[in-house]
């Protein structure tokens, strides 16, 4: 892409996960200078050798690259990367973990301390940009804290600028949004955050920043409960002998509602829908609000979770000692993370009930053994099935998909298949010998 010297916005991206590294390569690629920082020296470690962190398709291709070009950079201390190689960034964007609490608030203490350090180091006019999900009004209190420690007085303002990636897909998703938010307090830093985004020619929508950061809230909590609404429809269907497919299918085909989300299986997880919901359920309750509906699609969620389980329990009756194979533990396919997955409560029921359980993700394994113990990790899907009484799809992987079925019905004790996705075809599972089950469908 050939640019004008002038287009080239200095960034500094503080959080190297998986918004704040997709985010940093993305906008490197794009043609600007960034320079990613986080406070975990293994990550900038590994980032510095060319190792990717995370597991995201593509992610490394545009890594390397832009490293090669010398846009894009790593340090752990937020002084460097706002003053990086002698160039002041003009944008600092803020992408660190906002983890939820117990009481399902939102921890905000890792962006307080961000906010801090910004602050201590500025020198000429910054925008700082808050692109961590976070409830409405973070922006004010990063705005207090900021003046709070910026002893100099130097001109900053503070925008928000929600990310919609997805795990899975994000660098295509950052480089092609639906939309681009941008929450702006002032024409100046509309102007900044124009220009970084100018390349991507997406749709811009300009807002005041508290709505962009409820924009956030609203989309995943809608998205949310289009999924919780669909699986209860799915719980319908098992009950009458409809099949929710075919049901989805009729639904979606209406343009008011759209075919998307709109896939029957054992509920959302991740870092984002279930904390995020949680999130906008808590505030909204604060401020004197009770957002009823959101408490009904964490409640259905709870308990589609646990489908695989009580279909188990179905079919096995008494689980002590029974032998439970689960092809998948990544809360969606191609992603390692592991954060909020429905595998870890599904794992933790079925051990209370006494079963051996055998598993086996294709990219996430690794950091499931660092949560999930007691389990056999088993070495490819054939492996994990092998002398299972009963086998659980929980990720619809590729892989899966593309399984031997008939060699796999082979090494299983019981021809049992409970399909949590609805990754197979119930017809050609039953030809197989399979005695199959998956969600909403007869
Ligand atoms: N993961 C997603 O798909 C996704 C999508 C959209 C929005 N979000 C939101 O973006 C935010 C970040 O999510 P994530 O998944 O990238 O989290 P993450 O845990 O992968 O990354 C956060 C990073 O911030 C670093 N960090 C924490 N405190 C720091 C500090 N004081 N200084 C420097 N670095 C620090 C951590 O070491 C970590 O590498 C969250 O608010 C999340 O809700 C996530």
């Amino acid at each position: 892409m050939k640019k004008n010297k002038n287009d080239k916005v200095n960034i500094c991206i503080v959080g190297a996960g998986y918004v704040g590294l997709v985010s940093g390569a993305c906008l490197a690629e794009i043609g600007h200078r960034v320079v990613c920082v986080d406070s975990d020296p293994k990550k900038i470690a590994v980032l510095e050798k060319g190792v990717m962190p995370i597991y995201e398709e593509g992610l490394e291709r545009v890594v390397k690259k832009n490293v090669k070009a010398k846009r894009l950079f790593f340090t752990n201390s937020i002084k460097d990367g706002m003053h990086h190689g002698g160039r002041r960034a003009e944008a600092i964007f803020i992408a660190v973990g906002t983890p939820p609490r117990e009481d399902g608030s939102a921890d905000l203490s890792a962006i307080e301390k961000v906010a801090e350090q910004i602050a201590h180091n500025l020198s000429d006019y910054t925008v700082i940009v808050e692109k961590s999900t976070v409830p409405v009004e973070t922006c004010e209190w990063i705005n207090k804290t900021v003046l709070r420690h910026n002893k100099n007085h130097i001109p900053f303002d503070v925008a928000s600028n929600p990310e919609f990636l997805r795990e899975g897909t994000a660098v295509g998703d950052f480089l092609k949004p639906d939309r681009v938010v941008l929450g702006c307090p002032s024409k100046q830093a509309e102007a900044v955050l124009r220009k970084i985004y100018k390349p991507m020619k997406s749709a811009v929508l300009v807002t005041d920043v508290k709505s962009a950061e409820l924009i956030k809230h609203a989309s995943n909590s809608f998205l949310s409960t289009k999924i919780s609404f669909i699986n209860a429809v799915a719980n319908v269907c098992e009950k009458t002998g409809a099949d929710i497919e075919a049901v989805a299918k009729g639904m979606g085909l209406d343009k008011r509602i759209g075919m998307s989300f709109l896939k029957a299986g054992i509920g959302f997880g991740g870092f984002c829908f279930p904390k995020d919901l949680e999130a906008f359920y808590w505030l909204s309750h604060r401020k004197g609000y009770d957002f009823e509906l959101l408490k009904a699609v964490k409640a259905i969620n709870e308990s589609q979770k646990l489908w695989l389980v009580k279909k188990t329990e179905e079919e096995l009756w008494n689980l002590e000692g029974k032998t439970v194979a689960l092809l998948g533990l990544a809360f969606k396919p191609n992603t390692d993370d592991m954060r909020f997955a429905p595998s870890i409560d599904i794992i933790a029921e079925l051990l209370k009930r006494g079963v051996k359980v055998r598993a086996y993700d294709p990219v996430s394994q690794n950091n499931a053994k660092k949560i999930i113990k007691g389990i056999y990790f088993a070495k490819d899907a054939y492996d994990c099935v092998t002398g299972a009484d009963c086998v659980c799809l929980v990720t619809e992987w590729d892989e899966f998909a593309k399984l031997d079925l008939k060699k796999a019905l082979a090494l299983a004790k019981h021809p049992i298949m409970l399909d949590g996705r609805n990754l197979y075809a119930p017809a050609r599972m039953r030809e197989l010998g399979w005695t199959y089950k998956s969600v909403g469908r007869q």
